[in-house]
């Protein structure tokens, strides 16, 4: 699997091909994003940053000097212009990576920023810090709702971070000043220009197809002086993750400090290899291609009309029949069978517009069922093992009978080619993660908080221990967790993680999870069992009570780890201060010391020290007491555990007395939880 590595190929055709001077520079080559090839130009100095044990990677390709951006550490920066023209190629519209950038930064390539959502210019820890000296718009394809990405086809400036400063969808206005969208990933080469004004301290992005002239108004604009983040020597650049299926290219950039960059020459753009140029050339700029099209087109519409008569009158009879498919007997006995079509048609045809969320198994989107007008959620899978399909298809028949009021709904599944679609109930108040960080004014007071808790607890409750199977859910997480319009919370995805499992290829049958979340004994065993729920169920009455991400590296080093913190406030005898801040004094402090307690309880390293979920929905409910020693259980964890991060253990604890005292303390819960 080779992604995302940015190859320069050069196709330098003369010898005058780039115009270096001291303050610009026009560049007709060519660079190619994936692949593998070695970079040969000296001008030019590139990267590859490799994550994920290789699986992915992102290039970076800047231009080997540096320019002079200003005159002293605190003088403004001076007007740059640079134009390029790009094109992303795709084999898959499924997958077309997640984009690239034009980057200004202080070196010559970005050393330990990570590729995919990152994409090859920040990493987790270091996105949004003014240290970065990092200034570069983003042309991203894909939605990254953890940096408030607008859509999967916008233009961003960042300034030291991934949430954009200002975005825009990608588009550009015509001469009358209608907006028209482009397609970041249309194979097609579209132009774009970055422009700094030093007097208006004002930076401009527009982009264009290259057959068009360049629009008067830009497509960003933002007034900012851009001196604070800027040295006095930077260098450009770009940066791209691209993902293993498609390719970006840069046919062609020139960059010029005070005055505008050299237009690149259209006629001696390079070809793209593979790519002919009917399918990407711009097919709505030809006027006489426009009407060739049009004869065409109006002599199909005749026959196309006729056959659409045809099928509309067979549809609205199997429309008819749909309906009374889904009553209520139905539902009883079992998920129903989708077809691919009534999918199709109840999502606007899977758009971006319905999306809803991504998640570690796929895309969900809204959608309404045609006739029954039913709102549903289509959780949208795909999946290269048909084994694992099958295998996954006839769990879900047991998975779709599951039925308690703290649980999404399943309601039925389609399978087509590799994908699975998967139905359930729509819940518009969407997951608890959106209530406890992205919408500020809707915050959970204490008694709903609870009451989460305790909903999710009995979700548990009921699928480790009163179904007939036992079912291990295997990603506890707030985002898994839906609130309904009582607001009851629901778990939701359960079962899931068993896809993961039947992976065709052993070697990256990973560990099924969420960083964080992540018992830190299943990596050693490999093994989920339902401790692990537990263990992510105490990280997520940890996260709801404090208001914050399980690992949250913007703040205070001793506040990183979420565990650890509540543990060390718990040693100073104020364990109540990890309560989430925005609840103010308005909570209930002997059920969040429970909580909090539980909490740790349940993250014990040692799954042996955990309770099981019976004896946690009795402690939330009142119906039993914390044991007295319950400290110094929970407390034998700094002895046995050293890094609670990220879910990646220590390889091994002291076994001996540790487990032993906690085998006879798991027996007591049960003797006295009764
Ligand atoms: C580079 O281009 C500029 C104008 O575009 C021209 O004036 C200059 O002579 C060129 N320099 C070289 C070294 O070719
Ligand atoms: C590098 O830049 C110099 C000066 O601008 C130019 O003469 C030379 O051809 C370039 N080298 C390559 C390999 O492009
Ligand atoms: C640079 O790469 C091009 C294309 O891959 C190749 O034709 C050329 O010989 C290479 N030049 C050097 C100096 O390796
Ligand atoms: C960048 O240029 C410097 C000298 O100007 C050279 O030593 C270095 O090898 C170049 N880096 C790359 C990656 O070409
Ligand atoms: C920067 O310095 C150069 C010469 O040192 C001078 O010509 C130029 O006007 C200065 N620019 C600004 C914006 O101060
Ligand atoms: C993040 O990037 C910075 C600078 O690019 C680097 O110093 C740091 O080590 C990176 N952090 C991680 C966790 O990779
Ligand atoms: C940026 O766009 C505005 C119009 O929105 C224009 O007035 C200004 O001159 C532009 N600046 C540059 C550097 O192109
Ligand atoms: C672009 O390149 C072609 C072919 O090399 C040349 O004939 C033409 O004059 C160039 N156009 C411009 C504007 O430089």
């Amino acid at each position: 699997m080779s992604c995302t590595i940015l190859i320069l190929y050069f196709f330098l055709k003369l010898a005058s091909s780039d115009n270096n001077t001291q303050d610009g520079f026009l560049f007709d080559g060519f660079f190619k994003l994936g692949g593998s090839a070695e970079v040969n130009n000296s001008n030019m100095s590139s990267h590859v940053i490799f994550a994920d044990s290789g699986l992915s990677e992102a290039g970076q390709v800047f231009y080997n000097r540096t320019f002079k951006f200003k005159n002293s550490t605190t003088a403004p920066v001076f007007s740059f212009s640079t134009t390029f023209i790009f094109a992303v190629v795709s084999n898959d519209p499924e997958f077309s990576g997640h984009g690239l950038a034009f980057a200004i930064s202080p070196s010559n390539g970005i050393p330990g920023a990570l590729p995919n959502q990152y994409l090859g210019l920040f990493n987790a820890s270091n996105n949004g810090e003014i240290s970065n000296h990092v200034v570069a718009v983003e042309l991203d394809t894909d939605q990254d709702f953890q940096f408030e990405d607008r859509d999967d086809n916008h233009l961003g400036i960042d300034i030291n971070g991934l949430v954009s400063v200002k975005s825009a969808t990608a588009g550009y206005f015509d001469e009358h000043g209608h907006f028209k969208e482009l397609y970041l990933n249309s194979g097609k080469r579209i132009q774009v220009w970055v422009e700094y004004e030093s007097l208006n301290q004002q930076l401009n992005v527009t982009i264009h197809p290259i057959k068009k002239p360049k629009p008067m108004l830009p497509l960003l604009s933002l007034k900012r002086d851009l001196s604070p983040y800027f040295f006095e020597f930077m260098y450009v650049g770009f940066s791209s993750a691209s993902g293993s299926k498609c390719s970006h290219y840069i046919l062609g950039w020139s960059f010029r400090m005070n005055g505008q960059a050299e237009e690149i020459n259209l006629s001696t753009l390079p070809e793209i290899p593979g790519v002919t140029r009917d399918n990407e050339d711009d097919a709505g700029d030809g006027y006489r291609k426009v009407q060739k099209m049009l004869a065409v087109v109006l002599s199909l519409i005749g026959g196309i009309f006729l056959l659409l008569l045809i099928f509309g009158a067979l549809m609205i009879s199997r429309r008819r029949k749909f309906i009374r498919v889904l009553e209520d007997w139905e539902v009883l006995y079992g998920p129903h069978r989708f077809s691919y079509k009534d999918l199709f048609i109840a999502t606007q045809g899977f758009r971006d517009r319905q999306l809803l969320g991504k998640g570690g198994f796929g895309r969900v989107y809204r959608g309404i069922l045609p006739f029954s007008n039913v709102q549903i959620a289509v959780k949208r899978i795909s999946h290269d093992s048909s084994q694992g399909m099958r295998e996954f298809v006839a769990e879900i028949a047991t998975i779709g009978r599951l039925r308690h009021p703290n649980l999404v709904r399943l309601l039925g599944y389609c399978r087509r080619k590799n994908e699975l679609f998967l139905v359930y109930d729509y819940m518009p108040n969407g997951s608890l993660d959106k209530f406890l960080y992205r919408v500020p004014n809707c915050m959970l007071d204490w008694k709903q908080r609870f009451k989460i808790i305790k909903d999710v607890a009995s979700a548990l409750f009921y699928l480790h221990q009163q179904w007939v199977q036992v079912i291990i859910h295997r990603d506890i997480k707030p985002a898994n967790v839906l609130i309904d319009n009582e607001m009851n919370a629901r778990l939701g995805d359960f079962g899931l993680a068993r896809l993961c499992d039947h992976g065709n290829d052993p070697q990256t049958s990973h560990v099924a999870g969420t960083p964080g979340y992540i018992d830190p004994e299943i990596v050693q065993r490999g093994k989920s069992t339902t401790c692990t729920d537990i263990y992510a169920f105490g990280v997520f009455m940890l996260e709801v009570t404090c208001g914050r991400k399980p690992v949250d590296p913007r703040t205070s080093p001793e506040k990183v780890v979420l565990i650890d913190w509540v543990m060390n406030c718990w040693d100073r005898g104020a364990i109540l201060e990890t309560v989430d801040c925005r609840l103010g004094n308005d909570y209930v402090s002997h059920e969040a010391e429970l909580v909090l307690k539980l909490g740790l309880l349940c993250s014990h390293p040692v799954a042996a020290a955990r309770p099981n979920i019976s004896s946690v929905v009795q402690f939330l409910d009142g119906a039993a007491q914390l044991p007295e020693n319950v400290s110094s259980i929970i407390k034998s964890r700094d002895s046995s555990d050293g890094s609670s991060q990220g879910g990646v253990g220590k390889d091994e604890f002291p076994s001996g007395n540790v487990s032993i005292a906690s085998l006879t303390f798991t027996e007591s819960f049960a003797s006295d939880g009764r």
